[in-house]
C-alpha cells in the first residue's frame, strides 16, 4: 500500500467512526512557549485537553507533521543510527475529547491494525503502564491477546506527557515483532531492545492530567484519548521494506542521494547512517523553512542549522564536498509537494536558503580541514589528541567518522574513550544549549545590566556601547564586514516583543557607520540590536548616535493601532469569545491570530473592515497611560496570556472603543492609519483562525494594484468596471457551448459513414 493511500485509509477509518478530519497545524506551536516544535499530533488540541477552549466536536483525527529535534523529545542524535527514526515524521492520529476512552480507543485501533491492514495478531505485542489495570484487561479479555504478549512497564516507556509541562497521562503502545532477520541477534532482544526488531507503532495515550510548572499532576476536566501512529513506520511494515528509509516516499529521496554520491543504500553500514541522515535532514530543513523557519543562531533556527551542518558533514562521508542538500530538498518538494503544498510556495526559500548555509559551513570545514594537517604535522606519536578531534568535531563540524577516516589514512588512532568522555561533558552542557545565546543575556541581566528604552517619545539618542558579543562570546570590538549584538544605552530601538518586529536603523560614530538590522528584547529590560560594520570599528565604551529609521517605525505603529482596532471589531461583529492567540505587526502588514470556530463570512469581513474604517475617519486619540497592574486589570484592560507584564504597565486605551495592556508603539489618532483592508483568512490549529491584514500606505498600494488589474480587464473586455463580471459570465458560457459543439463534432466525425470514410482513405493511402 502506497503512504498516500496509508494517510487517506487511516483518516477515512475514522471519518467513519464519526471523527472530523482535521489539516496538520504548522511545525511551529502557535503560542505555545513551552515547546520548540510541534512534536505530536495532539499539540494543536492543548487548550481544548486542558478545556480552555470549547470545541464543536468531539472526535478528531488528523495526519499532523512533526519533528522531535530538541526539547522533551528529541531523535536528533539516533537518527542515522536506526533505520526508524527521524526528525520530521508525518503522525496519524485520532482523538476523543471528553467522548470515549481507553476500551473503544483500544478497539478502534485493534480493528484497523489487525482487519484493515491485515497485520497478524501473531506478530503483534502490546506494552501498558504497569498500574493500568483497566488497560491490560482491556487487552486481555476485550481483545484476547496472550497474557506473555502484553508487557507492563514503567513510566519511562508508558506514561506520555507532551512536554515539561501540559496534558499528559498512561499510555498502551503496539508494537510489531519484525522478525529475526531485522534484529540484533543478541540473546537478550526482546520486545524492549532498542535495535529494529520490535517496532513500536502506535500509541493510545490516555490523557488524564495537567503536568503543572511545579511538577503537580492535576486531573484534566475531562477524559481524553491522544493517539500517534508515525507513518512511516507503518508504511515500512504495510510494504515489507527493511525499516523507514525504504518507503516509497523515502526510496525516491534516497534516489537522489545515490545519485549525488555515486553510493548505493543498503551495501555498507557505514554510507547507509550518512545516507539516513542527509534524507532525513533534508526532509525535515524543507518542512521546517516553509513553515518559516531560516537557519540563526538561536532557537529554532539553530536547530535548523545543527540540522543542515550534520547533514553537510556526513555529505562528507560519502566523498561529497560541493553543496547538494538542496538538490535533495528539490526532490523532497517533487515527492511530497502535492501533501503540503506549502512546501511548493516556499520553494525559493528553501532552495536559497539551504544552499546559502551550505556554502558558508563549507568554508568553515575547510578551516578545520586546516587544523587537522597542521596538528598531523606536529603530532608524531600514533595517538592523535582527543581534544583536538573534539575541537574539530565541536567547532568545525568535522564527524567523528570523518576524523577517524582521515586518521586511518595517515596511519594514526583516536583515544575514542576520551572522545566519547568530551562528548559527553559537553551534550550534558548542550542540553540547555538550545535554549539559545539568550543565556549570556540572562547573566548580563543578573549581573544588573539594563537598557533604557527610549523610543516611545524619541528616534534618535546619543548612547554608550556597552557590549558586545559574537557567538555567544563577549568581544572588545568589532571591525567592518562584521555581524554581531550590540548593546547600547540608552537606545531608541524597540526589541522584538508581543509580535512587533524588532526596529532598524543605524549607529554613526566618528569615522565609523554600523547598519541595525534588528534589535530584539531576549529578557525583560534589556534590549540588544544585531548590526553590520559598515565603516570603521566599533569599540566597547564607544560614544554612537544611533537613528531609528522613522518611516519603518511608522509605518509599523499603523499596523500595531490597526491591531487592536481589528481586535476591537472582531469582538464587536463575532462575539466576545474572540481572544487574541497570537500576533506579528510588521511595517509591511499585520497577521493576528484568534479563537474562533469557523471561519469568517464575507458579510464578517465587510462588517469588520467597515468598523475600522470607521474608526480611522472618526479620529480617535490613541493615549498611553501607565498604570498598576491589578488596576488595569480591574478597570476592563485586556491581558494578553503571552505577556509577562511588570508591576506597572502600559495600557493603549482608544476612547470607548478598546483598551488592551501593550508595550508596543503605536500612532497617536486613529486617522493616522489611513485605511483598512483584510487580505486574507486562514485556519492556523483547530478552533483558531488567522487575518491577515494591511494599513497605511500599504492599503492604498493593495487598492492601485486591484484597480491596474480591473483596468486591464476592461481595456480587453472592452467594458465599463460594472460591466466586467457580466462579460466574463457570458464568455464563460459561451466556451461551454463552443466546448459542448466541438465535442459533438469531433464525435460525429468519429462514427458512422465519416469514420468508415477516413478509415477508407487511410487504406487508399
Ligand atoms: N502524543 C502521543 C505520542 O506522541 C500519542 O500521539 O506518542
Amino acid at each position: 500500500m502506497r503512504t498516500d493511500e496509508i494517510r487517506e485509509r487511516f483518516l477515512k477509518f475514522f471519518e467513519e467512526k464519526g471523527h472530523k478530519r482535521l489539516p496538520s497545524s504548522s511545525l511551529i506551536p502557535t503560542d505555545d512557549p513551552t515547546l520548540l516544535f510541534t512534536n505530536a499530533g495532539m499539540v494543536q488540541f492543548k487548550k481544548i485537553f486542558l478545556g480552555e477552549i470549547e470545541f464543536p466536536h468531539k472526535r478528531v483525527t488528523t495526519v499532523q507533521k512533526c519533528v522531535r529535534a530538541g526539547g522533551k523529545h528529541n531523535d536528533f542524535e539516533r537518527v542515522g543510527r536506526t533505520a526508524r527514526h527521524h526528525t520530521f515524521f508525518e503522525m496519524l492520529g485520532n482523538f476523543s475529547f471528553g467522548d470515549y476512552f481507553k476500551k473503544t480507543a483500544i478497539e478502534l485501533a485493534w480493528e484497523l491494525i489487525t482487519l484493515h491492514c491485515g497485520i497478524s495478531p501473531e506478530v503483534l505485542w502490546v506494552s501498558v503502564y504497569k498500574d493500568d489495570d483497566e488497560a491490560y484487561r482491556i487487552w486481555k479479555r476485550e481483545i484476547g491477546v496472550k497474557e506473555e504478549r502484553i508487557l507492563k512497564l514503567g513510566e519511562e516507556d508508558n506514561f506520555w506527557s507532551m512536554g515539561e509541562t501540559g496534558p499528559c497521562g498512561p499510555c498502551t503502545e503496539i508494537i510489531v515483532d519484525r522478525g529475526e532477520s531485522a534484529g540484533c541477534g543478541k540473546p537478550t532482544c526482546g520486545p524492549t531492545c532498542d535495535c529494529d526488531r520490535y517496532l513500536e507503532i502506535w500509541n493510545l495515550v490516555f490523557m488524564e492530567f495537567n503536568r503543572t510548572p511545579s511538577g503537580k499532576l492535576e486531573p484534566l476536566p475531562r477524559k481524553c484519548v491522544d493517539t500517534g501512529m508515525g507513518l512511516e513506520r507503518i508504511a515500512s511494515v504495510l510494504q515489507g521494506v527493511n525499516g523507514n528509509y525504504e518507503i516509497d516516499i523515502m526510496r525516491d529521496i534516497m534516489k537522489s542521494v545515490e545519485e549525488i554520491s555515486g553510493k548505493k543504500y543498503g551495501e555498507e553500514e557505514k554510507s547507509d547512517v550518512a545516507m539516513r541522515v542527509i534524507v532525513d535532514h533534508s526532509r525535515a530543513s524543507a518542512f521546517l523553512i516553509a513553515d518559516g523557519i531560516l537557519p540563526s543562531n538561536e532557537g529554532r533556527g539553530y536547530v535548523l542549522r545543527k540540522m543542515l551542518r550534520r547533514a553537510v558533514r556526513f555529505g562528507r562521508v560519502l566523498g561529497i564536498k560541493e553543496p547538494f542538500i538542496w538538490i535533495v530538498a528539490e526532490e523532497v518538494l517533487k515527492v511530497m509537494g502535492n501533501t503540503y503544498p506549502e512546501l511548493l510556495e516556499s520553494r525559493d526559500i528553501i532552495k536559497e536558503s539551504i544552499r546559502a548555509e551550505e556554502e558558508r559551513f563549507r568554508d568553515t570545514f575547510e578551516r578545520g580541514l586546516k587544523i587537522f594537517y597542521e596538528q598531523m604535522e606536529n603530532v608524531k606519536e600514533e595517538e592523535f589528541p582527543a581534544e583536538t578531534a573534539f575541537t574539530l568535531y565541536d567547532t568545525y563540524g568535522f564527524p567523528l567518522e570523518v576524523t577517524v577516516e582521515l586518521l586511518q589514512e595517515h596511519g594514526k588512532v583516536l583515544d575514542l574513550e576520551k572522545f566519547n568522555h568530551l562528548m559527553e561533558r559537553q551534550r550534558s552542557l548542550g542540553k540547555v544549549s538550545w535554549k539559545e545565546e539568550k543565556d549570556i543575556y540572562l547573566r548580563l541581566k543578573e549581573r544588573g545590566k539594563k537598557t533604557l528604552f527610549t523610543g516611545y517619545s524619541s528616534l534618535r539618542e546619543e548612547s554608550d556601547v556597552v557590549f558586545i558579543s559574537a557567538n555567544g562570546r563577549e568581544k572588545e570590538f568589532l571591525a567592518e564586514g562584521e555581524e554581531v549584538e550590540v548593546i547600547i544605552n540608552p537606545t531608541p530601538f524597540y526589541g522584538e516583543a508581543g509580535g512587533q518586529v524588532g526596529d532598524r536603523g543605524i549607529l554613526l560614530w566618528e569615522e565609523g557607520e554600523a547598519e541595525v538590522e534588528d534589535a530584539k528584547k531576549p529578557v525583560i529590560d534589556l534590549i540588544y540590536l544585531n548590526v553590520r560594520i559598515k565603516k570603521g570599528i566599533l569599540k566597547k565604551g564607544q560614544k554612537v548616535i544611533a537613528m531609528v529609521d522613522k518611516k519603518r517605525r511608522k509605518a509599523t505603529a499603523i499596523h500595531h493601532t490597526l491591531t487592536h482596532l481589528l481586535h476591537a471589531g472582531l469582538r464587536m461583529v463575532l462575539g466576545k469569545h474572540v481572544r487574541q492567540m497570537g500576533s506579528l505587526v510588521s511595517p509591511e502588514r499585520l497577521r493576528f491570530d484568534f479563537s474562533h470556530h469557523r471561519p469568517l463570512s464575507e458579510e464578517e469581513i465587510e462588517k469588520i473592515e467597515s468598523l475600522v474604517n470607521e474608526w480611522i475617519g472618526e479620529g480617535h486619540p490613541v493615549i498611553v497611560e501607565e498604570k498598576d497592574y491589578e488596576f488595569a486589570i480591574k478597570e476592563g484592560a485586556i491581558a494578553l496570556f503571552e505577556e509577562k507584564y511588570g508591576s506597572v504597565v502600559r495600557v493603549i486605551k482608544i476612547d470607548e472603543i478598546s483598551k488592551e495592556l501593550c508595550g508596543g508603539t503605536h500612532l497617536k489618532n486613529t486617522v493616522e492609519a489611513q485605511a483598512f483592508k483584510i487580505l486574507s483568512q486562514s485556519s492556523v490549529q483547530a478552533g483558531v483562525r488567522r487575518v491577515e491584514a494591511v494599513g497605511g500606505e500599504g492599503a492604498i498600494s493593495y487598492f492601485h494594484s486591484i484597480e491596474k488589474i480591473l483596468k486591464k480587464l476592461q481595456s480587453e473586455l472592452h467594458c465599463h468596471s460594472e460591466e466586467v463580471l457580466l462579460k466574463i459570465e457570458e464568455m464563460s458560457k459561451r466556451l461551454k457551448e463552443l466546448e459542448k459543439e466541438n465535442k459533438s463534432l469531433r464525435q460525429k466525425l468519429l462514427t458512422g459513414d465519416e469514420r468508415k470514410f477516413l478509415e477508407r482513405r487511410e487504406l487508399n493511402g
